[in-house]
C-alpha cells in the first residue's frame, strides 16, 4: 500500500471497533503512528495488537469523549508518545431509534454530549497542539446520511449529525488560517456492530424479525450492497493526505449512492 502519512501522528476516537478500527489500521497501513482512543479499553488494545502485527506503531488511550480532560489526556498522548499530532478523527458517535414523541431528554443530551460535544473537546485539545506545531493538520469529523435529511425515528440522532456537518463547516472557517483543514465524511448503512443494534431498535419498533431492517435498507443502495468500514477507512485516508491539502469545509457522502447531494 502507498504510505501516504509517512511521519504523521493520528488520533482516531472510536477507533476500538467498526470504522473507528478501520480507520485506525488504514491510517497505520500507510505510514501514520496511530493513538487509538476509545470507551472500551480492551477492543482498542486489540486494534492496537492488529496494527503492530503488520508493522505499524500504535499507543491506546481509554477516554470518554464526553469529558474535555479526556481529550486533552489523548492529545497529551499523541505528543508524548509520537512527538505530536497531524490528524485528527472524530469517529466516536452514538445512535438511538426513537419515535419523535418519545424522545426523552436523556436521549437527546446522550447523542447530542458524545457526537457533538464531545467532537468538540477533541477538535479543540487536537487543534490547540496544531496551531502550536505550526505545520498545518488535518480534522476528519464522522457525519452521517443521516445529518442530510430528517428521519421519523431517528430525529435526535439526524439532528446530532446535521450539527456534525455544520461545526465542521465553522471549524475550517476558523482553522484556515492555519492550515487545518476540516472535512466530514457522510456514510450511509455500514456493516458494523452499530446497525447491529439500529437494526434491533427498527424490528421491535415495526414489529419485524430481527435481521429485516437491514436487509430492507441494504436493498435501497443504488450500489447494491452494504458498506464496508473499509470503504470510509480509504476515504479518511485520502483526506488526511497530501492529496487533499486543498480541501476543507466539505462533507463527502459515501454512501453508495443513497443521497444525492
Ligand atoms: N454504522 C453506520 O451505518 C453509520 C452510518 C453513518 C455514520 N456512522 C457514524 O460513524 C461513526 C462510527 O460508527 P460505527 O458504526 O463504527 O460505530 P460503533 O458503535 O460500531 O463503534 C463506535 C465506537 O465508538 C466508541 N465510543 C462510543 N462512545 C464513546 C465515547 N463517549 N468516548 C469514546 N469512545 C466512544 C465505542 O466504544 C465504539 O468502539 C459514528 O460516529 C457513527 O455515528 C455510522
Amino acid at each position: 500500500m502507498e504510505k501516504r502519512l509517512e511521519g504523521k501522528v493520528a488520533a482516531v476516537t472510536g477507533g476500538g471497533q467498526g470504522m473507528g478500527r478501520a480507520i485506525s489500521l488504514r491510517l497505520a497501513q500507510e505510514g501514520a503512528r496511530v493513538v487509538v482512543a476509545d470507551l472500551k479499553r480492551e477492543q482498542a488494545d486489540q486494534v492496537a495488537a492488529e496494527i503492530g502485527a503488520v508493522g505499524g506503531e500504535a499507543h491506546v488511550v481509554e477516554m470518554d469523549v464526553r469529558r474535555p480532560e479526556h481529550a486533552q489526556a489523548m492529545v497529551d498522548a499523541a505528543v508524548q508518545r509520537f512527538g505530536g499530532l497531524d490528524i485528527l478523527v472524530n469517529n466516536a458517535g452514538v445512535g438511538k431509534i426513537i419515535p419523535f414523541l418519545e424522545t426523552t431528554p436523556q436521549d437527546w443530551d446522550f447523542m447530542f454530549e458524545v457526537n457533538c460535544k464531545g467532537l468538540l473537546w477533541c477538535s479543540q485539545a487536537a487543534a490547540r497542539t496544531m496551531i502550536s506545531q505550526g505545520r498545518g493538520g488535518r480534522i476528519i469529523n464522522l457525519a452521517s446520511q443521516a445529518g442530510r435529511r430528517g428521519e421519523a425515528l431517528v430525529l435526535a440522532y439526524c439532528a446530532s449529525k446535521a450539527a456534525v456537518i455544520s461545526m465542521t463547516q465553522s471549524m475550517a472557517l476558523a482553522l484556515a488560517e492555519h492550515q487545518i483543514t476540516v472535512n466530514a465524511i457522510a456514510p450511509g448503512i455500514v456493516d458494523t456492530p452499530f446497525w447491529e443494534e439500529v437494526d434491533r431498535q427498527f424490528a421491535r419498533l415495526h414489529n419485524l424479525p430481527t435481521g429485516e431492517p437491514k436487509r430492507r435498507a441494504v436493498a435501497s443502495i443504488p450500489l447494491g450492497r452494504i458498506e464496508q468500514p473499509e470503504d470510509v477507512a480509504g476515504v479518511a485516508a485520502f483526506l488526511a493526505s497530501a492529496d487533499a491539502g486543498y480541501i476543507t469545509q466539505q462533507c463527502i457522502n459515501v454512501d453508495g449512492g443513497n443521497w444525492p447531494g
